[in-house]
């Protein structure tokens, strides 16, 4: 069944609306793609209908974002970061971390971080650290809750890691209890999301490769807001082709995707 030029406008709208999305009229084949299959098991006459099925329950909208958007991810994923944060941390004048993953798919972010933090800091139990990390995604944060890998959802980790971090079970990598202790999850959606909630500053937080997803409006929007959340000296990391160039007041360019608060 075909998607009409009314109703691909509809979705386009209502996904920019919601998620900040920005879909190009080129993207109506993805769009009926995406959703031929909800159609056809919910036994919609059309996708107007299934338009309608969304704006009804809006708690079922994420599923929406998620057939639009892409989860993948790896652990480690942005290499020349890492190096740079082991330099952050000899700056740390206070042994505490408040770390923010905002778009943290199935979870290898936020574990990176923790497993990144056991094996560069030397007195790690005298830190008091949080790592939250959170999705707009309630079904990939089930998985992240699980952190429950096969062999190839583990690239970028090494033998060493997967050693000193994880349980293995027949043919899954399940991470281990001290890692995962570090992180609390939660969803939160980055353009619709309430920012007041969030009571404490952080030191890091990671934005990474979701921002493609979002027009320039939405962008600086997001990234705004992110920065209020941050203590001076801190930093907001993006993913490698995100850069926001220098438009946010106080932010000042490290690296294309790395940015400090001042
Ligand atoms: C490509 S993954 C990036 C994962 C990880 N940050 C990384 O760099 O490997 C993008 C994630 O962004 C999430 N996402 C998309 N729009 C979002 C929004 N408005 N708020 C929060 N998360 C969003 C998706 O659900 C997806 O899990």
């Amino acid at each position: 069944m075909e998607i009409n030029q009314r109703e691909f406008k509809l979705f386009q709208k209502l996904i920019h609306d919601e998620f900040g999305i920005s879909l190009s009229d080129k993207k109506r084949a993805l769009v009926q793609a995406r959703l031929r299959k909800w159609v056809k098991n919910l036994k919609l006459k059309n996708y107007t209908e299934l338009y309608e099925y969304f704006l009804n329950d809006k708690s079922e909208l994420f599923l929406l974002a998620d057939a639009i958007t892409t989860n993948v991810t790896s652990f480690f994923r942005e290499t020349s970061q890492w190096e740079y944060l082991k330099s952050y941390l000899f700056t740390c004048k206070e042994k505490k971390l408040r770390i923010w993953s905002s778009a943290c798919s199935s979870g290898q972010e936020p574990y990176t971080i923790a497993i990144f933090l056991k094996e560069n800091l030397k007195d790690f139990n005298s830190w008091d650290i949080k790592i939250l990390a959170t999705d707009l995604s309630e079904e990939i944060l089930k998985k992240a809750i699980k952190g429950k890998y096969t062999k190839k959802e583990l690239e970028g980790l090494t033998k060493s890691h997967l050693i000193k971090y994880f349980t293995k079970t027949n043919d899954f990598f399940r991470i281990k209890k001290e890692i995962k202790d570090m992180i609390i999850f939660k969803s939160f959606n980055l353009v619709t999301g309430n920012y007041s909630i969030f009571k404490n500053r952080f030191n890091l937080i990671f934005c990474r490769n979701v921002m493609i997803y979002f027009d320039k409006k939405t962008q600086l929007e997001v990234v705004s807001n992110l920065t209020k959340l941050l203590h001076n000296s801190s930093l907001l990391l993006l993913g490698h082709s995100e850069s926001i160039t220098n438009k946010v007041n106080s932010l000042k360019i490290l690296s294309s995707s790395i940015y400090k608060k001042e």
